[in-house]
């Protein structure tokens, strides 16, 4: 007797008619045709069933607070970096969890099932730290909540920010950050590198830096990265964030580079949507594409995941949480275009961000965790060109969203004649 059994799926790894039988809170059965009996029944009408979306790369401290106190009118990252400065120190601990919760209702609905989200260590106050700490505990049961110690001013460029750093992990941060291309010279960058991973070695955590977010082809801090991971034993646990001067750099030094990414097994995170929205904005014509080589740093062997990075906050006026118009985005950039390609696209949002992350449980396969998101589409490729509607969204195999089907009116003939429209969704039925 199984808890639940969703009919006639199609799985994110390509089979078709199965069914998913769930008990316990876990995947108990992955076949076509179960037959044992489930206390609920759920018909996913050939519809793609994928383990959730996660997101490894994002800012809740900051997300939803766009206008406050005022709009980034360059729309650059230089002036949204000012304009978070002049906010931190108006914002309450309140405000930040107020913000990040409705933001946390808001990706679940879109099936985002795990986040990892930096928080600025520099606020002597730790305010972020202190809201988000309080928020990953009250979400834990809908949501899996990471949380990196992000010296947004610099570690060593601000006084008090290794200190701060230090404090936040001491609380209960989960993850050490950084940002070495905004400490005031490469040499305090590299520096930086050193110092936060040597405290993660110390302390058995997992890195994850935003390393080279410029257009300078010299930002070369993701070789030192690679560097100490190597060095300090830390393979498999560091990861670097947008990584968007590799763009830029010479092509005989990116092959030493991606070797040695390749050896210190270090992880790569491009935020598509904000890369390509911040970089490149002191070129004329051409103009260079803000995303790190996806395409070379995959074949190479390097996992690489898309993050979110930011919604509706001093950086971005856009976004809505959904990881599919962050895959779809960067499929584009990165012209990933082949059907195999844009298939890899969807996992960048759900398998590869998961590892990463370092999640345990995640998958469709037997003893996995039953998360799991009903996406109105018939596979990979057709949920990325949609941005496909979630039907239904399942924790530990307990619906907590849902809505009706929508009409697709650009869907392919044999996907049209789907019913209801948008005005009848209904929202969020989060239980906890
Ligand atoms: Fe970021």
């Amino acid at each position: 007797m199984f808890d639940l059994i969703v009919k006639n799926a199609t799985t994110s790894d390509g089979q078709s008619g199965v069914d998913i039988g769930c008990k316990d809170g876990k995947i108990a059965a992955v076949e076509a045709g179960i037959t044992a009996e489930a206390k609920e029944t759920v018909d996913a009408g050939g519809n793609l069933v994928s383990p959730p979306f996660v997101d490894p790369h994002f800012h809740m401290d900051a997300t939803l607070s766009l206008g406050t106190p005022r709009m980034n009118v360059s729309g650059t990252l230089l002036e949204g970096i000012a304009l978070w400065g002049e906010l931190k120190p108006i914002q309450s601990v309140d405000d930040i969890v107020e913000r990040a919760m409705r933001y946390c209702d808001l990706a679940v609905t879109k099936g985002i099932g795990a986040i990892r989200s930096h928080v600025d260590t520099c606020d002597d106050e730790l305010k972020g730290v202190q809201a988000l700490l309080e928020v990953r505990e009250k979400v834990k049961d809908y949501l899996d909540l990471q949380l990196v110690a992000f010296p947004q001013d610099g570690v060593l460029r601000d006084p008090t920010a290794m200190n701060n750093t230090i404090r936040a992990l001491d609380m209960g941060v989960d993850v050490v950050g950084g940002i070495p291309h905004f400490e005031r010279t490469m040499v305090d960058g590299a520096e930086s590198v050193r110092l936060l991973c040597e405290i993660a070695e110390k302390r058995g955590l997992m890195v994850d830096m935003h390393c080279d977010e410029s257009d300078d082809p010299h930002s070369r801090h993701i070789e030192t990265l690679a560097y100490e991971t190597q060095r300090l034993g830390l393979q498999g646990r560091v990861a670097g964030s947008h990584l968007t001067s590799m763009h830029s750099m010479d092509n005989y030094y990116v092959s030493k580079l991606i070797p040695l990414m390749v050896e210190a097994g270090v992880h790569a995170i491009p935020n598509p949507l904000i890369n390509i929205m911040l970089q490149g904005r002191h070129d004329t014509y051409p103009k260079r594409r803000g995303q790190t080589r996806v395409r070379e740093l995959r074949d190479a062997g390097i996992m690489v995941g898309f993050g979110s990075d930011c919604v509706m906050d001093p950086w971005y006026s856009l976004g809505k949480a959904d990881m599919l118009d962050v895959a779809f985005m960067g499929l584009h950039v990165g012209q990933l275009s082949g059907r195999a390609d844009m298939g890899w696209c969807f996992d960048a949002v759900t398998g590869n961000s998961a590892e990463i992350m370092g999640l345990e449980g995640y998958g469709l396969s037997k003893g996995c965790d039953a998360h799991f998101v009903i996406l109105q589409a018939k596979d990979k490729i057709e949920a990325i060109r949609l941005r496909a509607h979630r039907l239904a969204v399942f924790r530990h195999g307990q619906l907590i969203s849902q809505s009706n089907p929508l009409q697709y009116n650009l869907a392919l003939p044999d996907r049209a004649g789907l019913t209801v429209d948008e005005s009848q969704v209904r929202g969020s039925i989060r239980t906890s």
